[in-house]
């Protein structure tokens, strides 16, 4: 074929670009091809307040910045005392018992015997109420959620200066590059940003993994108690241990950070008990690796959200497993 006749330079044209077009598609179903199917999305938890308790969803957009349904995003709230500390939950189990809902512009939260507080779900940034908390060992800046709250999370937990903070959407974020070193699987990306949640910006834990944990414990725990973004069943108790890369549905990617390694927290159920026993971690430590995170076993993984977008539950999960060695 001469490319002489515009006729058949418009055809070699037409064919190169049809080539490149498959190459590329090629390219991309191969990798595709090398994710696996793994199990289905079987809840949707967003918690709106650090250590609080959770709306369960039936969909939710997943962002970079974590779960997000109608304006909340996940653990963009917190629980301070007066000298800015985050309030954890091993301290204050009760803190469990608090439910947010969202109606409106209001992000509500109920608590036993307590009125119901009512915060702005998207409130206007007022630099005079800028504050510094700490969500970890380093300060971050964020608002103060206002005298009300304040009044009502130091009644209910009985400490005295308490407040709640929030950290608006153009806030800055934490940088989980710069967090405190960790064995990372993947190397946090200075993209990665979290707000107060620990490492991660979307955690997700195994039904078959709660499973095997509970064939071995006296009173079976829930999920509850390992406070999880998003729960998975699949077949393989563990199988996570193996995976680099997950992708659920068809349109959102992630990094798997780490495996989540876990400390005295898991020991506080939804109903805000604390095991006299420190079960389940004393039973997890026993057969869960800890290695390289000290004496935290590991249970669920801790990621970064590459491409956002909305999951639901019964979605499909796949993985890219990590190179054989
Ligand atoms: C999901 O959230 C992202 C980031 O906030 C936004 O750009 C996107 O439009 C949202 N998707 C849907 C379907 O709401
Ligand atoms: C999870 O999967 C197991 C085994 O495949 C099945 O028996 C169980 O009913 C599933 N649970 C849910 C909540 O889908």
């Amino acid at each position: 074929m001469t490319v002489d006749d515009p006729l058949n330079l418009v055809l070699a044209l037409a064919t190169a670009s049809t080539i490149k077009y498959i190459g590329a598609s090629l390219w991309r179903l191969k990798k595709l091809a090398k994710y696996e199917f793994v199990g289905k999305v079987t809840a949707l938890d967003l918690y709106p307040a650090k250590s609080c308790g959770a709306i369960s969803l039936q969909s939710a957009n997943c962002t970079r910045g974590g779960l997000k349904h109608s304006g909340v995003t996940d653990r963009h709230w917190m629980v301070v005392r007066d000298d800015g500390v985050k309030v954890n939950i091993q301290q204050e189990p009760k803190m469990t018992l608090i439910t947010p809902s969202i109606h409106g512009n209001k992000l509500c939260f109920d608590a036993p015997g307590m009125p119901t507080l009512k915060v702005e779900k998207n409130p206007k940034e007022d630099p005079s109420l800028y504050v510094d908390c700490k969500p970890k060992v380093k300060a971050m800046t964020a608002m103060n959620c206002g005298k009300e709250a304040s009044e009502w999370i130091s009644k209910y937990l009985g400490i005295k200066g308490a407040y709640i903070v929030v950290s608006t959407e153009n806030m800055a974020k934490r940088d989980v590059s710069e967090l405190v070193p960790r064995p990372w699987l993947n190397v946090p990306e200075t993209t990665d940003k979290v707000t107060f949640s620990e490492v991660s910006m979307c955690n997700i834990a195994f039904e078959n993994s709660l499973r095997d944990l509970n064939s071995r414990l006296a009173n079976p725990v829930s999920m509850g108690n390992f406070r999880p973004n998003i729960i998975i069943n699949g077949s393989l108790a563990f199988d996570e241990d193996n995976w680099l890369e997950m992708r659920i549905g068809e349109s959102v990617y992630m990094r798997i950070l780490e495996p989540n390694p876990r400390c005295l927290l898991i020991t506080v159920a939804p109903d805000g008990k604390r095991d006299p026993n420190t079960e389940p971690l004393k039973t997890l430590r026993k057969f869960r690796k800890t290695k390289p995170y000290g004496d935290s076993p590991l249970f669920g993984v801790n990621t970064a959200i590459d491409r956002e977008g909305i999951i639901k539950i019964g979605d499909p999960v796949y993985v890219l497993r990590k190179p054989v060695t």
